[in-house]
């Protein structure tokens, strides 16, 4: 008997050590639609790309929006101004943001506006809301999605480095913040603030230390002010994206593109998000529809921070029949 369950214990190792990277048990699902750069399993969860909220949501609605001429942010202007909002985009780049300006605009028929900002300077954030108050008055909704961020093992981290990002991420939001915010308060007008995070500014991260701190310090910000602004009719919402194919991101944070299967493999969903999914989450959140909402921190990361944070969850790599020769071995152990 004993020789047997050694003789069991022994197949066991052998087959668990060579886990197969494939999942056997998943595939009877391989005839669902499957998106590019994704595993079977994402045919399951197609994602819709249409704005979500009713035509006309932000009509006579003023949006500005950080980073809006690139990736998550040019997403996000995009569907604002679909649902009827007079959009103002700042970055530094003011070629990118007027090219983006102009093609978000013809495609939607609302005025988009480019101001060129560097938010890391508060004089210049300063200028950048007086030229917007001169286009389109104060804003109703605030997007903080301008970031910088790059992959460095933190002894390689230069104090330039460290300062550049936690500047943008950090600096930056409060700057934008507490200039737009001090300024309503004057005028006596409620407005929606959102930023976007990430999912490790709540676990932190190795190799991106000043995203994640600076990151974290964004979201105490938030949940900070959601807490002291609300008398001045002020909310103030937090996303955290999970991974999703931007230039500006995938370049200096998967430079080789070596990661991107890897987290594929670990996404329940079995995709990378789509920037117009974060656009419909954040109009929502920014929207009418979502006045009781202050304070929040929404996660949109197909699973990946749970996938990654229970301590049993590789064990989804295991066949059925190494269940079953595991079933027997668990059942055979007896006292402790
Ligand atoms: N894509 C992802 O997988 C992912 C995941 C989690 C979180 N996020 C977050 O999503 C947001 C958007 O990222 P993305 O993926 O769309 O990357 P992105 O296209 O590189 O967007 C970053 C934007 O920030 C602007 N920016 C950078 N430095 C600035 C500065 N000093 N002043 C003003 N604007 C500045 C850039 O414009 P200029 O170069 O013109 O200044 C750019 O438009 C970021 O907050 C990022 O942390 C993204």
């Amino acid at each position: 008997m004993a020789a047997a369950v050694f003789g069991r214990k022994a197949a066991v190792l052998g087959s668990l050590r060579s886990f197969p990277a494939q999942r056997l048990w998943f595939h009877s699902a391989t005839v669902l639609p499957q998106q590019s750069g994704s595993s079977p399993q994402s045919g399951f969860f197609p994602p819709v790309e249409d704005a979500m909220l009713p035509t006309g949501s932000f009509n006579n609605r003023v949006a500005f929006i950080t980073g809006g001429g690139t990736g998550l942010g040019r997403a996000m202007t995009t569907t604002l101004s679909q649902l009827g909002a007079q959009c103002v985009i700042a970055s530094r780049k003011l070629d990118v943001l007027q090219q983006a300006a102009k093609e978000i605009s013809n495609q939607t028929g609302n005025k988009v506006h480019a101001v060129q900002c560097d938010v890391r300077d508060a004089q210049a954030v300063s200028r950048c809301v007086d030229e917007m108050e001169t286009l389109t008055g104060l804003p109703d909704v605030i997007i903080n999605n301008a970031a910088g961020n790059f992959v460095c093992p933190s002894e390689r981290l230069s104090p330039n480095g460290w300062k550049s990002i936690t500047d943008i991420v950090l600096n930056g939001t409060a700057f934008i913040t507490l200039e737009l915010g001090k300024r309503l308060i004057k005028k006596q007008r409620g407005a929606s603030f959102l930023a976007i995070t990430t999912i490790y500014a709540e676990s932190g991260s190795g190799f991106v230390v000043p995203s994640a701190s600076a990151k974290a310090g964004v979201e105490a910000l938030y949940k900070s002010l959601a807490a002291e602004w609300g008398r001045y009719g002020h909310r103030f919402n937090i996303i955290q994206p999970g991974p999703i194919r931007t230039k500006g991101a995938f370049s200096r944070l998967d430079p080789t593109g070596a990661f991107e299967k890897a987290m594929i493999d670990r996404i329940p969903t079995g995709r990378l998000g789509k920037p117009e999914e974060i656009a419909n989450l954040a109009a929502y959140m920014s929207s009418d529809y979502a006045t009781w909402m202050s304070g929040a921190v929404i996660r949109l990361d197909g699973g990946e921070y749970v996938s990654m944070a229970g301590e049993f969850n590789e064990l989804r790599r295991v066949t059925a029949d190494q269940w079953k020769i595991m079933e027997v071995m668990i059942k055979s152990t007896k006292g402790s």
